[in-house]
């Protein structure tokens, strides 16, 4: 694999960077059965290269990255998987206001806020709240989101009698974040080639980028090849050239 500068040289015009990059970040357990650990030890590491992979996005000033972290599938989980990854989000989210305010980073959440533990939904409250005024990239958590259920819940927003002139800039507004622009990148990590029910109504055009390597083996330089990828694509947008 190419080192991090020399991936960098090939991408020296970040002019055509993606403004919103979504990450599936799939591979946790995997890494950790592995290495004969257990799965919860695989998320710790997971969350750890989650931090470094958003810090590389800012420093390289993409202005959105949205982190699956929790889906509304994965309530399935088992008790203590389920547990353990709630608190490390909780316990995340309490800690780490420096690291996001050292990045001059914006946090903002999406998902089905009122469906989780009071406790988390009163730190991502919080988090989101104090970190509203940094101005360099903005982290989108989704935590307890699924992107059926997101289009389901903006419908439900929707006044009666604007249902029969509906359009597509309409219901944009009534997703969890209005103003979230269009993904162009979508990363999913671990292997699998799926999209699994994230930013559906987002990333209507997003470019997709599988990559075989597990999250807790992510280092900047994948994300770098990732964008040079994107870079590299024609978008058309289904147009013709
Ligand atoms: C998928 O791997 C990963 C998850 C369901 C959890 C991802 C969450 C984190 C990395 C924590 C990040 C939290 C924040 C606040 C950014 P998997 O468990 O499905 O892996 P497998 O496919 O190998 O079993």
């Amino acid at each position: 694999m190419k080192t991090a500068s020399e991936v960098v040289l090939s991408s020296s015009d970040s002019s055509n960077n993606p403004v919103h990059i979504g990450i599936i970040m799939d591979g946790n357990g995997r890494w950790a059965k592995r290495r004969g650990q257990t799965r919860t030890q695989g998320h710790k590491r997971g969350l750890e290269v989650a931090k470094a992979i958003v810090k590389k996005a800012s420093e390289l000033h993409i202005p959105y990255v949205t982190l699956y972290a929790f889906s509304t599938e994965n309530w399935k989980r088992t008790t203590e998987e389920v547990g353990f990854l709630m608190n490390l989000i909780k316990t995340h989210l309490k800690a780490e206001l420096a690291f996001y305010a050292e990045n001059k980073i914006r946090v903002q959440h999406i998902g089905n806020l009122r469906n989780l533990p009071p406790d988390i939904q009163e730190e991502i409250t919080a988090v989101v709240s104090d970190t509203a005024h940094f101005t360099n990239t903005t982290v989108v958590l989704a935590i307890n989101y699924g992107g059926k259920d997101e289009i389901v819940r903006a419908i439900k927003k929707i006044p009666l009698q604007s249902l029969t002139s509906l359009d597509e800039n309409t219901l944009s507004l009534y997703m969890d974040i209005s103003d979230l622009p269009p993904v162009d990148l979508l990363i999913r990590t671990g292997g699998d080639q799926r999209i699994s029910n994230f930013l559906l109504w987002q990333s209507a055009y997003a470019e997709i980028y599988f990559d075989p390597d597990l999250w807790p083996d992510w280092t900047e330089t994948h994300l770098l090849k990732a964008i040079n990828s994107y870079n590299s694509r024609e978008r058309r947008f289904g147009s013709i050239k």
